[in-house]
């Protein structure tokens, strides 16, 4: 049986994410856990908030809560609403666990073992009042390009000249509007990801079929420039994981955090852990060490084109480098899954600014599977897609609601009326039949290389043609008409087409799984991925009980549209 771990990047805690968040790395990470489960692969799926760093020390203090607890009630907040989206995740995770602690400073441990760390003395911002040095986004001042006298350490948004905390002038603290700041020497750790150029070259030559996308900028970053560069990986914050060589403590480094970005890529491996500690699981290690189990795993990650670099290079430095001796082989990815982005209206959406439709909105107003269907069949793979509002009320209606919607209740409502609510006997399938099971099959076929392949687009195009596939027999047929002539030769059409309801649950359901649920639990069966078109025609025998399903896809009317075109132009406060 085929072993498939799948992580997605996992979603900075600071706030709910939008519909374009969504779509470059959960949702199409669902989908594809959903279809290999649904093929019989054995499957963990792990994904988890993202909680360090300056945003989400930002985030808790405008929330006016403290840090840990602004995490807690955010990582709650997110965790419904990926069950609200069906995001069927084995465990939802937390960056700041003990296990990724754990696991934080054992691989910063391990890499200072392996010579691959080096301490560089830095000057840096310290506030006397705050007690802290502060990153440079923390420090406000008076901008000497333009004036303006809220400019940031890093950048005037005004402006928006770069700038270094040091040319502001009247820096004062952001946190606490302070003036009493010094220059501090403070030192820091970095890894040396240059010592590792060749080795990460070496292995990303090797990965001749992952998309373009991602290769390409890979490659940018290890040969632009000086090529790769050594990375700071530690940070003068409170909030974080606390700078240790594995359980012991490292001198010099008090006070000190992880940045986020060396510790959130652990969290894929802490959350396996995690989801053992909760009971979920047996053993962690059998997903991410190739000596303990690992060895046949498939691994496959799924992330906006913004995280490429830290996937491709940064975090396989980190576990490579960890592996100096040969003692401790941990997993590398086998697959990224990269995408651009979606942008919302002609413009970006934008979690700052509050532009676009959020996942807590998108679920007020529409149940998950219509936001599924239309973000997964315009997932921004080869270029950036666009959320129009028109769009959206097209494609649904078109797709859900005229098609796929349409059938099912079409002919499970004709079958009520003629034949009661079972399944009729009479009659045999004839060369329509034939014909359409030998389209289906082809069909079939099609989609599922593309979801083998993970090209979303593609195989959202496939299924759909296979929905109106079965619109069209029910069209050409005609049972309605054959009906008043040859009702045994109906009764076979009738049979035909209900038999199509649960080969469309099984196909549908990574798509469109509470749907897939409705129609599957309609005809009395489960969902089930029909292996064999032909088979799947012959699944409902003569006089298999069902019910006509309730209204699946209820249609946008122009009115409800502008209705949510109005709401969402603005910006969220
Ligand atoms: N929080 C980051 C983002 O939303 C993604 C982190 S992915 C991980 O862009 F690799 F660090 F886990
Ligand atoms: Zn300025």
């Amino acid at each position: 049986m085929a072993r498939i771990l799948i992580t997605s990047a996992i979603p900075y805690i600071n706030g709910i994410k939008h519909l374009g968040n969504l779509v470059g790395s959960q949702l199409p990470a669902d989908l594809h856990a959903r279809y290999m489960r649904a093929r019989g692969a054995e499957v963990l799926f792990l994904c988890a908030t993202d909680e360090h760093g300056t945003p989400a020390e930002l985030a808790a203090a405008k929330a006016g809560k403290p840090v840990d607890q602004y995490c807690a009630e955010m990582w709650a907040v997110q965790a419904e609403l990926a069950e609200g989206f069906r995001l069927s995740f084995d465990h939802f995770g937390r960056s700041s666990s003990p296990q990724n602690h754990r696991l934080t400073q054992h691989f910063a441990g391990r890499l200072a073992e392996a010579g691959l760390i080096r301490e560089v003395s830095e000057k840096q911002m310290y506030s006397n009042f705050d007690g802290r040095f502060l990153p440079d986004r923390y420090i406000e001042g008076t901008c000497p390009n333009c004036g303006y006298d809220k400019a940031r350490g890093d950048q005037c948004e005004n402006c928006t000249k770069q700038l270094d905390p040091t040319d502001l002038i009247n820096p004062r603290s952001a946190i606490s509007g302070s003036t009493d700041l010094e220059v501090r020497e403070t030192k820091h750790l970095y890894l040396r990801q240059s010592a590792m150029r060749d080795e990460l070259s070496a292995w990303i030559d090797a990965k001749t079929d992952w998309p373009v996308l991602t290769t390409s900028i890979a490659k940018k970053w290890l040969n632009d420039g000086d090529g790769l560069q050594d990375r700071g990986i530690t940070r003068d914050l409170d909030w974080g994981i606390p700078v240790k060589k594995g359980d012991q403590p490292w001198p010099g480094m008090e006070g000190k955090v992880f940045y986020v970005w060396f510790d959130a890529p652990i969290e894929y491996i802490a959350c396996a852990a995690e989801w053992v500690d909760a009971g979920k699981g047996a053993d962690w290690e059998r997903w991410w060490r190739t000596d303990k189990g690992a060895g046949d795993v498939r691994y496959v990650q799924f992330m906006g084109k913004d995280n490429v670099p830290f996937h491709t290079l940064s975090f396989p430095a980190t576990i490579l480098g960890a592996n100096f001796d040969g003692t401790e082989p941990w997993k590398l990815v086998d697959y990224i899954k990269s995408f651009n982005y979606l942008n919302y209206d002609g413009g970006q959406f934008s979690t700052s600014q509050g532009r676009g439709v959020f996942m807590d909105q998108a679920l007020s107003i529409l149940p998950a599977d219509y936001w599924r269907w239309w973000l997964l069949s315009h997932a921004p793979e080869t270029s950036d897609s666009e959320f129009t509002w028109e769009a959206f009320q097209q494609d649904v209606n078109k797709d859900l609601a005229d098609v796929l919607g349409n059938f099912v209740s079409r002919i499970t409502k004709f079958c009520r009326s003629k034949f009661g609510e079972a399944v009729p006997a009479g009659g045999a399938y004839g060369p329509q039949e034939t014909a359409l099971i030998a389209d289906l099959a082809a069909r079939l076929a099609r989609y599922q290389a593309h979801m083998d392949a993970i090209e979303i687009r593609k195989a959202a195009a496939e299924l759909r043609a296979i929905w109106v596939a079965g619109n069209e027999y029910l069209q050409a047929a005609g049972p309605w008409t054959v009906y008043k002539e040859d009702p045994d030769r109906a009764a076979a059409m009738t049979r035909f087409a209900l038999n199509l309801i649960p080969f469309y649950a099984g196909l549908s359901a990574p798509f469109i799984p509470d749907a897939a649920a409705t129609m599957a639990g309609a005809m009395g069966v489960d969902v089930v991925w029909p292996e064999s078109a032909a088979d799947a025609m012959h699944m409902l025998a003569p006089g298999h009980a069902f019910t006509v399903p309730e209204v699946m896809f209820a249609k946008i009317d122009d009115d409800t549209r502008a209705g949510w075109a109005a709401q969402f132009a603005g910006i969220r406060g």
